[in-house]
């Protein structure tokens, strides 16, 4: 029998407690967990029995497999710090940016750099020989997966998508704050529609023509809706974004004419908001991430239900609520986290990998380039 595979966990907050939840049951050791504050990684590893490391590097000579959960700001040095070590690496989305103040730097000099950093990336795990999952939960959500599926096996064309992932605004306090998050909405939510419509349009070009469909050009715009003068606050949206915009749309076109149109935005009420709609010359396809309608349940009174968890982002538990009784299936964890261990033992490519990653992080920095001229066409760069 094999051994398990022994993972350790970067980080101690939301994304490290769904991870934790959705790993397979089997085939894996959870040795441990770090995160920046002591405290935290101390309640992490008391609430789940796991043992407690003050730092990556101390805890990476214990592990097989690194799993990344801290902010976006510090995703590249860990990648960087698992290949240096041999260690394969999980890591969530956004793959990496630019972490310097919009203030400061013009978003070419952002594209140009997230450039170079992607060839870094590439080179440091292709020569360690170690399995990257780029944890986009998008592409393995069953609604994405069947259509995959349904591309492969009828040899589809798809002509256009249009995709979005939207809220209220994270709930995370360092949110809004480039240096952090390197962006707002459109690499923050938009990355995740964007993923599962660069991951189709791969599959189709594998399916059809022997090699992948990828973005070729982008136009965007980005607006900070919450800050325009005329605003009315009425308490309901996060309206704390430092210096990163709360609205953004990009226009993919693909190297084959075929076009994708993602919306990304803090300003929508009634819980998240996202799907990915693909118009095919075969076949329409509505893919559901959350809610998936699979239970509705009335409540008259949220004070009954308030300690209750029924569905991301709702702000109230009142009423009809579109109830999701299992998101690590419907959003995609479960099988996300499955298909990284199962390639990690077997050394082969998860189906979400580190092309699919850069080929996300350099069209929505090509975006931020266009927004900046309000829209204008702008090249995706390719390593
Ligand atoms: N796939 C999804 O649906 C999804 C959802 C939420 C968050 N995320 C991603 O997960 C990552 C973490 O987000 P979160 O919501 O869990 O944030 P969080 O604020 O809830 O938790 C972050 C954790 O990382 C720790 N940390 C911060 N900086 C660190 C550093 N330099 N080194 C080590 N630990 C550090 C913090 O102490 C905290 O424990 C982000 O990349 C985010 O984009 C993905």
């Amino acid at each position: 029998m094999m051994s398990p595979i022994r993972i350790g966990i970067a980080g101690a907050g939301f994304a490290a407690r769904f991870h934790l939840e959705n790993l397979p049951e089997s085939g894996v050791a959870v040795v441990g967990v770090t995160s920046a504050r002591a405290e935290s990684r101390e309640t992490f590893a008391a609430q789940h029995g796991l043992r407690v490391f003050r730092s990556v590097e101390e805890m990476l000579p214990e592990i097989d497999l690194l799993d990344i959960c801290t902010p976006p700001s510090s995703h590249r040095d860990y990648i960087l710090a698992a290949a240096k070590a041999g260690k394969h690496v999980v890591v969530e989305k956004p793959l990496s940016g630019f972490y310097g103040s919009p203030g400061r730097y013009d978003k070419r000099h952002m594209l140009a750099a997230v450039v170079e950093e992607a060839g870094r990336l590439q080179d440091a795990v292709r020569q360690a020989g170690i399995m990257l999952g780029y944890a986009e939960n998008f592409v393995y959500a069953p609604s994405i997966q069947k259509e995959r599926e349904i591309v492969e096996k009828t040899r589809a064309q798809i002509l256009r998508l249009v995709g979005e992932e939207s809220h209220n605004g994270s709930h995370s306090p360092v949110y809004g704050i480039w240096s952090i998050q390197g962006g707002g909405s459109l690499i923050a939510k938009g990355c995740h529609p964007l993923g599962a419509v660069l991951y189709l349009k791969r599959k189709e070009g594998l399916a059809r023509l022997g090699c992948p469909i990828r973005p070729a050009a982008v136009s965007a715009r980005t607006h900070s809706i919450t800050k325009i003068p005329g605003f009315e606050d009425k308490g309901f949206l996060r309206t704390t974004y430092q210096d990163t915009e709360d609205y953004g749309v990009l226009h993919v076109v693909f190297d084959d004419g075929t076009v994708a149109d993602i919306t990304a935005s803090e300003l929508v009420l009634g819980g998240i908001y996202d799907f990915v709609e693909v118009f095919a010359n075969n076949h329409r396809t509505r893919c559901r991430m959350s809610p998936v309608n699979v239970v509705d349940v009335y409540n008259p009174r949220h004070e009954q239900f308030k300690d209750l968890y029924l569905v991301e982002k709702i702000s109230s538990n009142e009423g009809w609520i579109p109830a999701s009784p299992e998101e690590g299936w419907s959003l995609g964890y479960g099988r996300e986290l499955r298909d990284f261990i199962g390639a990690a033992a077997a050394g082969r490519e998860p189906e979400s990998n580190l092309d699919l990653a850069i080929d996300i992080t350099l069209t929505i920095y090509a975006g931020y380039v266009s927004a900046d001229d309000r829209g204008r066409e702008t090249e995706v760069p390719r390593l």
